[in-house]
């Protein structure tokens, strides 16, 4: 089955004003591969700043957003918000926030489920330490994340799913072609299994780690890539070329 290729650049706690507004207009006049998926994910603050500022096509991604509807959650944004601001999707599950702010797989699932109802899609992050990994933990752990998810949340039509081996995340160390292969298919096994086929066929499985416009392109050849989930490079003019990596 055809998946569309989706790259989404995670800007994390980075830029100003003026720098979002850079970005956001020069990947409006860059030659994109229209095939591509491309969603940018600014700090909350600049939300509708972004929304205003991207062109049709592009669309704007929330980094977190609150399981609860409006109401007394000092410092949280709700789905409904993201809605009436015309953001369509959110990241959720990044490690940053399950190790930094110790989110738990369950509280992650039950964001994932309010997003979902409410609407909005879902870049659901995935991934294991270095010693999970050297433990030969990967996919106990990826698998473990993930199945708190499908606890709660059926359709995953508007999910896709982000793995991102923490040790690789603004590392410089990429994960090897066959590594990210290996743990994608190891994802796309548990969906058939847990989900069913059409859930494993259809769903996205991106990339997050240290990708590059110099091996975005490799990665991209791999059977189970469907994409890229870009930091760093996400604020520079390398961004154009891991958007246009299938070309
Ligand atoms: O969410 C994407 C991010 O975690 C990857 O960061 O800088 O390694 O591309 P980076």
């Amino acid at each position: 089955m055809a998946r569309q290729f989706f790259v989404g650049g995670n800007f994390k706690m980075n830029g100003t004003i003026e720098s979002i507004k850079d970005i956001v207009h020069k990947l409006n006049d860059a030659k994109v591969d229209p095939n591509t998926e491309v969603v940018i994910s600014p700090p909350a603050l600049y939300l509708l700043l972004t929304r205003e500022h991207a062109r049709k096509g592009i669309e704007v991604a929330a980094q977190n957003v609150f399981d609860k509807p409006n109401g007394a959650f000092t410092g949280e944004i709700s789905v409904e918000q993201l809605k009436d601001s015309n953001i369509t999707w959110t990241l959720l599950g990044h490690s940053e926030r399950r190790v930094i702010l110790q989110e738990s797989d369950a509280f992650i699932a039950n964001k994932t489920k309010t997003a979902i109802d409410g609407g909005i899609g879902v870049i659901l992050c995935c991934g294991e330490t270095l010693e999970q990994r050297e433990a030969n933990k990967t996919m106990d752990v990826v698998i473990a994340q993930l199945a708190a998810v499908s606890k709660q949340v059926q359709d995953w039509s508007k999910i896709v799913v982000a793995y991102e081996p923490v040790w690789a995340i603004g590392t410089g160390k990429v994960a090897t072609t066959e590594q990210a292969q290996e743990v994608h298919k190891g994802i796309r096994a548990w969906m058939a299994k847990e989900l069913g086929q059409q859930v494993a066929d259809s769903t996205r499985i991106i990339y997050g780690g240290s990708v590059s416009e110099k091996n975005c392109r490799d990665l991209a050849k791999e059977a189970d890539i469907d994409g890229f989930l870009v930091g760093g490079a996400s604020l520079k003019p390398a961004f154009v070329d891991i958007i246009n990596a299938k070309q």
